[in-house]
């Protein structure tokens, strides 16, 4: 059986590497994928939409629009209350548009933030103006209590769906249905994986907020450089390859090469500083990955129905519930241990690669060196879940009989 991978690539098809490969010579001024997206988008999720080249630059656009006070605003303020328990990216999203994170805790038995959480860190930062909800790792937020406290407390709601996508809240509504702004990252790993790629899906736009639009959109924006969308588009192809054989060195010797080169770079560090809009090339496949997403939700949904069933090991403990499989996208299935890293080894000496775990911290800046807002010990639940926890893989390369050989080496560990 091949090396099995948490990530490196493992969402991408043959027939994925080679579409990412024709975009290379494809008519980059074509934007008939571009309006595709646009209307896919717009009719999924009621709203208007706007394409960027990265999720964390989809929430500093729908910062700059929903909290400047009037339409040549150019200095944003505003406290943005969002959760401990994620990635650097989104805080960058929120510095960059000169709002200020606060940090709210999740909740002990789950990875993501609720009513009472979001109660403690509010007590404390009365002035905040917006929530930041995300449904990590696939296990949907109680977006139904979270919207409720919102207006109680007349915030505005932006759901990040960047790992969400395709699940359901409580009463089998959409994600996405009670927010303010919905944001969306089709980065690597995720659910709708385009090597990159982000949009923001607005519900109710004044007419002052789409002058704020159209003055960003004419003035602030950045242009996306040919050379990362070319590293972009051969992504797919060099982790395929070096999946492929990995068990011989030569995927080893592969990726090795690619990471010296500077062909593969961290997903955490952006190549961009400002906002890029989404070129056509991400659109493409994008679209494309849609197309397949109920068929890849039931597959997430049965390997981790699978793992629920199978692991019997009582030292560990899974964080995902039958309910929040069956509502849930099953990005990736949790579980706890206090021996992570062992455990990591174990897996790795079986050719199970699963140390991309999400997350490593209460924000984890990936290997990279961040200067985050989060203040040690201020989000307890977050923290300690940071150090006990493992995602196994759902992912379409994940066969029964994958998931039985991850289950074996946990079930003895
Ligand atoms: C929940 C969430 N939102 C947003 C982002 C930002 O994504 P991007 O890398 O596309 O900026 C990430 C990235 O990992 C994420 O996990």
């Amino acid at each position: 059986m091949n090396s099995i991978f948490n990530s490196l690539g493992s969402n991408y098809s043959f027939n994925f590497v080679m579409l990412a490969l024709k975009q290379i010579i494809s008519d980059s001024d074509d934007n008939n994928s571009i309006d595709e997206l646009h209307k896919y988008l717009e009719k999924t999720y009621n709203g208007n939409s706007y394409l960027f080249y990265k999720g964390r630059d989809a929430i500093e656009f729908s910062l700059r629009i929903l909290l400047s006070e009037n339409e040549k605003d150019s200095n944003i303020k505003g406290k943005v209350l969002t959760q401990a328990f994620s990635c650097f990216a989104v805080e960058e999203g929120i510095k960059r548009a000169g709002a200020t994170p606060v940090y709210v805790d999740i909740d002990s038995y789950s990875t993501n933030m609720a009513v009472e959480t979001l109660n403690k860190a509010f007590a404390k930062n009365p002035d905040s103006k917006v929530v930041l909800v995300q449904h990590s790792l696939g296990i949907p937020v109680d977006i139904v209590s979270i919207k409720k406290w919102c207006k109680q407390n007349k915030l505005l709601l932006i759901e990040d769906l960047a790992q969400g996508i395709g699940g359901v809240d409580s009463v089998g509504e959409h994600l996405g249905k009670y927010a303010d702004a919905i944001i969306f990252s089709f980065g690597r790993d995720k659910i709708i994986d385009a090597v990159s790629g982000g949009a923001v899906v607005f519900k109710n736009l004044s007419e002052k907020q789409k002058q704020k639009v159209e003055i960003i959109l004419t003035n602030d924006l950045q242009k996306l450089a040919n050379n990362i969308i070319f590293k972009d588009m051969i992504y797919p192809a060099i982790t395929y390859f070096s999946r492929m054989t990995h068990d011989v060195l030569i995927g080893k010797i592969i990726l090795k090469l690619s990471r010296s080169l500077g062909l593969i770079t961290s997903p955490t560090i952006s190549k961009t500083s400002k906002i890029c809009l989404m070129t056509s090339e991400y659109a493409e496949l994008i679209k494309r990955t849609f197309i397949k997403l109920d068929k890849q939700l039931v597959h997430r949904r049965k390997i981790a129905n699978f793992y629920l069933d199978k692991i019997s090991n009582p030292n560990i403990k899974i964080v995902n519930t039958k309910t929040n499989i069956e509502t849930g996208s099953n990005l990736r299935f949790s579980i706890r241990t206090t021996q992570v890293n062992k455990l990591i080894k174990l897996m790795k000496d079986n050719n199970i690669y699963l140390s991309d775990r999400w997350y490593r911290n209460a924000v984890d800046c990936g290997k990279q060196d961040c200067s985050s807002a989060y203040k040690l010990g201020s989000a307890e639940n977050a923290e300690k879940l940071a150090s006990e926890i493992l995602n196994l893989p759902t992912h379409q390369n994940i066969t029964l009989e994958k998931a039985n050989k991850i289950v074996e080496v946990l079930n003895k560990f």
